[in-house]
């Protein structure tokens, strides 16, 4: 699978072992502990939320613990509904798929028993990825990039799926519309957030205090989504969390 420079989106090209080098600006991306850095020096904490998520220790009781505790406070089934929803909602165009902010990658596991393109599973904790390495079981990758610049090109992507992140995003709006931009026509995007529902606000109000979560209006996804070229085909409330898919 071809990545590109998150920078100035020129394929990259792989030097020595597992490094890569950008021909056009000269950055060089490195490998440490098996994980390509496609974001150097972009601090991952932005609050208390990500602090969590960058937790060695939490990172290590994440999967099992954490994140069925904190969807069940959210209001969301769990494991099991999510994993039927996104089968039934995750209908890919040929090409790589992306997992974008995989955490442990739980759901890159999934996508890569399910398809046969090629997955990769893209976090900014280095303490998740850790994790998702470690639990990897078939052929996905891993790579540490943001959310708000994708190593890809444009149009490269069949689909991209990103579950319980993006309210934790520098910038949900313009993180939207940055997956629009690396998808395919008919390219799917499935996304499981926060989101500012309505009866709602005190809770939202403690979070966002607490964390620094983001809870976007249902009309800016949908605007965001205009806005990258997709269609929106199904809005999920879910208490705090809406699970949502759209295709290109
Ligand atoms: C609650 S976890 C969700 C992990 C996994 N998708 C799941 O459903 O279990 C949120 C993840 O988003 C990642 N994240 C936060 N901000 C990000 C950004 N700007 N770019 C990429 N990943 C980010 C965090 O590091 C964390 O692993
Ligand atoms: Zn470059």
């Amino acid at each position: 699978m071809q990545l590109c420079c998150p920078g100035c989106r020129t394929a990259l090209r792989h030097v020595g072992d597992c490094d890569a080098v950008c021909d056009h600006c000269e950055t060089r991306y490195v490998t440490r502990e098996g994980l390509l850095d496609l974001c150097p020096g972009l601090p991952g904490s932005t609050g208390m939320g990500q602090r969590f998520m960058e937790s060695r220790r939490i990172s290590s009781v994440y999967e099992r613990l954490f994140r069925p505790v904190m969807t069940v406070l959210a209001g969301s089934p769990g494991y099991g509904d999510e994993e039927r929803w996104l089968r039934r909602w995750f209908r890919p165009a040929d090409g790589p798929l992306l997992d974008l902010a995989c955490g442990t990658g739980r759901y890159t596991r999934l996508l890569d028993s399910w398809f046969d393109a090629p997955v990769v599973g893209a976090d900014i904790s280095i303490a998740m990825l850790r994790q998702a390495v470690r639990r990897s079981t078939g052929q996905a990758r891993f790579v540490r990039a943001s959310g708000q610049e994708l190593p890809f090109g444009d149009g490269a992507l069949g689909g991209v799926n990103c579950f319980g992140a993006l309210h934790l995003f520098p910038d949900p709006a313009a993180a939207i519309e940055e997956v629009g931009r690396a998808l395919r026509p008919g390219g799917c995007f499935t996304c499981l957030t926060c989101w500012k529902a309505p009866r709602r606000r005190a809770r939202q109000r403690v979070a966002t205090h607490l964390s620094r979560i983001r809870f976007l209006p249902r009309a800016t996804i949908e605007r965001a989504l205009a806005r990258a070229g997709m269609e929106l085909q199904v809005f999920d409330d879910r208490g705090l969390m809406a699970a949502f898919a759209a295709r290109r």
